[in-house]
């Protein structure tokens, strides 16, 4: 099938782009020495996971437990959830899970220690957990090396719990289109960080990974540094907030549109805010890349001056942001050379849970 006969709005991707987006990515993270955990929000196919693994990722990232059950119905074997899971209920799932698979998830908090230890026991798992430190971006984690030592400390005296080290996720940067600003403030965490493992492996407690760092600082990670697996998602596909970035990775992913009414100046297609989303940036149109674009519920609209535009025709809109517009469709057109090659599911799409 010719990708301009598919029915639009329709989820696209472009495989060349996308694989050498992650040969990219491995070029950067070789020479470092820095293994990928590559974060599955950006995403949500399995499908996709599994091609990052077959592209040398050591495991994937994701911010969900329901995610985490897709991946590892999957196969995925080594999932670490970003995030803290205090609900009884989805504990006694990550317990259930961590049966299932190598299961990893950050805690900032002694109480949700003790319930992961006491559900882990019954189901007789292992859960394996890294301790959040707040780097700056004021969402989770203990804020001081000593409440971090004693989280560690607890969870390493607990039987059916591993501590495996530090999550320093700084998301407050991951956008900073100041590239000065944004290399010195992410060195001067990664400073800190060193320093905590340091106060935390003279306790006596080993600091086996250090997780965290998004598309947009991943370049100024270099051989020594602190960090031992990247979670960048967004390199893959890239959207319009990180190309204001300059990055090295490429735009793979576009909604395609057609062209419904053209009657002044005006160019309308047929993708508005329900199938492109414009959370941190407005998508723009590959084709007319400097012009604003107006989004409204079902149209993207540009104005030009002079173009040769026709009802019909088929442009190709940047998502303002990849990760909550592949949220916005059940299935990805997996193109190569205009034709498409497979069309997969959105497998954890709406999995918020
Ligand atoms: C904890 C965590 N790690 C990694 C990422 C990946 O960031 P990006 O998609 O910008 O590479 C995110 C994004 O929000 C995140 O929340």
């Amino acid at each position: 099938m010719w990708l301009e006969k598919l029915e639009t709005p329709a989820l696209i991707l472009d495989l060349d782009i996308f694989e050498e987006n992650m040969k990219t990515m491995k070029e950067f993270l070789g020479p470092a020495g820095l293994a990928l955990r590559p974060h599955y929000k950006s995403h949500k196919c399995t499908d996709i996971a599994h091609r990052q693994i077959a592209a040398g990722a050591k495991g994937i990232t994701c911010a969900k437990l329901g995610e985490a059950e897709d991946l590892a119905n999957s196969g995925i074997e080594d999932i670490l959830i970003a995030n803290q899971v205090v609900q009884p209920s989805k504990i006694a799932r990550v317990a259930y899970l961590a049966g299932c698979c190598h299961l990893t998830v950050c805690v900032d908090n002694a109480d949700n220690v003790y319930a992961l230890e006491k559900a882990a026991s019954i189901q007789g798992s292992t859960i394996y957990c890294l301790v959040e430190f707040e780097v700056g971006m004021n969402r989770c984690g203990v804020d001081t090396f000593k409440k971090f030592y004693e989280l560690a400390e607890l969870i390493s005296k607990c039987p059916h719990l591993v501590f495996e080290g530090i999550q320093a996720y700084a998301g407050h940067l991951s956008h900073e289109t100041d590239y000065e600003r944004r290399k010195s403030e992410v060195g001067e965490i990664e400073q800190r960080i060193a320093e905590l493992r340091g106060y935390v492996e003279k306790r006596g407690l080993h600091v086996k990974e250090v997780s965290g760092v998004s598309t947009g600082t991943v370049e100024f990670r270099k051989g020594g540094s602190v960090y031992t697996e990247i979670q960048a998602g967004s390199y893959i596909f890239m959207d319009a907030a990180y190309n204001s970035l300059n990055l090295h990775f490429k735009n793979a992913l576009f909604v395609l549109t057609t062209v419904i009414s053209t009657n002044t100046n005006l160019i309308v297609a047929d993708a508005g805010k329900k199938s492109v989303s414009v959370d941190q940036a407005t998508p723009v149109f590959k084709e007319f890349p400097q012009l604003p674009v107006d989004m409204s519920e079902e149209h993207s609209t540009v104005s030009v001056k002079e173009h040769s535009i026709v009802l019909g025709n088929k442009l190709m809109l940047i998502p303002g942001h990849c990760c909550t517009t592949m949220n916005l469709h059940s299935h990805l057109y997996l193109v190569r050379n205009g034709r498409v090659e497979d069309k997969i599911p959105v497998t954890s799409r709406g999995k918020s849970l």
